[in-house]
């Protein structure tokens, strides 16, 4: 279905693997576009509960933007690129409704790197290395870096990052907050979707608001306080808060239906 993408759904996770392992999976404008179909797909589709976006090969999990479109766009071309990135899929996926988590299993340097920090949260394996060296090619990210990796690791460790282009090993990420867990890369996946499984037996529409939420946080917007308060407050009127306290209060586990 896919040209530059794998896709299998195991128990309402659906595992999504950057198909190009030749290219270190770098995210030319096939991965793009086929991306923000396959995050449609998982905003729609009621069998699938989250995703997991990982890279193939044991590698690379995405080695960035693909350099070699680079070199025949100017200003105006540049720009629609990252917009086009930014609206179609790294946006999407950081505001989707269904947990979105990264699998980083190996160099996610430059648009993988932002592909990673788009994803609600990232799991790393032992192998991955992360950066952000565009200043290399006389570039910046494009793709929410610069925010994204300031909200994650704060202001002077994102400068450093961006205007040195180093690379961070997966032990070094998880002291900056870059990664939650770091793993053996054999159990990268499976680890990934224990995590996943646990959110599933939670209230989705809780898990959704949460998602919105803490994305405000991240954002400083100011108006956090006030959604969280809205959202809080729909969460009353959801079949799952009932079924949720009165299953605390029944002493026994709650099962959740996503209304
Ligand atoms: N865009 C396009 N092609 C890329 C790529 C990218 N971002 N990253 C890797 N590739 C390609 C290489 O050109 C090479 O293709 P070829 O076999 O046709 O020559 C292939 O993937 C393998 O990469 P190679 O550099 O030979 O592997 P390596 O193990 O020596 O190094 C990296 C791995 C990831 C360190 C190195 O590929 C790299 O630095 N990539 C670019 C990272 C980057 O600057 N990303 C930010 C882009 S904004």
């Amino acid at each position: 279905m896919y040209q530059t993408l794998l896709t299998e759904l195991d128990k309402g996770t659906l595992v999504i693997t950057v198909n190009r392992p030749d290219k270190m999976n770098a995210l030319n404008k096939d991965v793009i576009s086929e991306l923000g179909k396959v995050l449609d797909e998982v905003y729609s589709n009621n069998e699938i509960k989250s995703a997991i976006i990982t890279g193939a090969g044991e590698k690379a999990f995405v080695a960035g933007a693909d350099i070699s479109e680079f070199l025949s766009l100017g200003a105006e071309g540049g720009a629609a690129l990252a917009k086009l990135g930014q609206d179609h899929v790294f946006n999407k996926i950081e505001n989707s409704p269904k947990p979105i988590v990264a699998a980083v299993n190996g160099f996610a340097l430059g648009g993988g790197c932002e592909l990673a920090m788009s994803c609600h949260f990232r799991i790393a394996s032992a192998n991955a290395k992360f950066g952000q060296p565009e200043v290399n090619l006389g570039l910046i990210p494009g793709y929410g870096g610069t925010q994204r990796l300031t909200q994650l690791v704060g202001k002077g460790k994102a400068m450093e990052l961006m205007m040195t282009a180093d690379m961070v090993g997966a032990d070094d990420a998880k002291a900056i907050g870059l990664v939650n867990h770091v793993v053996p890369q054999e159990e990268l996946l499976a680890k990934t979707k224990e995590i996943l499984q646990k959110v599933h037996t939670k209230a989705p529409i809780a898990v959704a608001k949460v998602i919105a939420c803490v994305n405000d946080a991240a954002k400083c917007d100011p108006a956090g306080f006030d959604n969280e308060i809205a959202h809080f407050g729909a969460c009353f009127i959801t079949e799952d808060m009932k079924e949720g306290t009165t299953a605390f209060v029944e002493k026994r586990k709650p099962v959740f239906k996503g209304k």
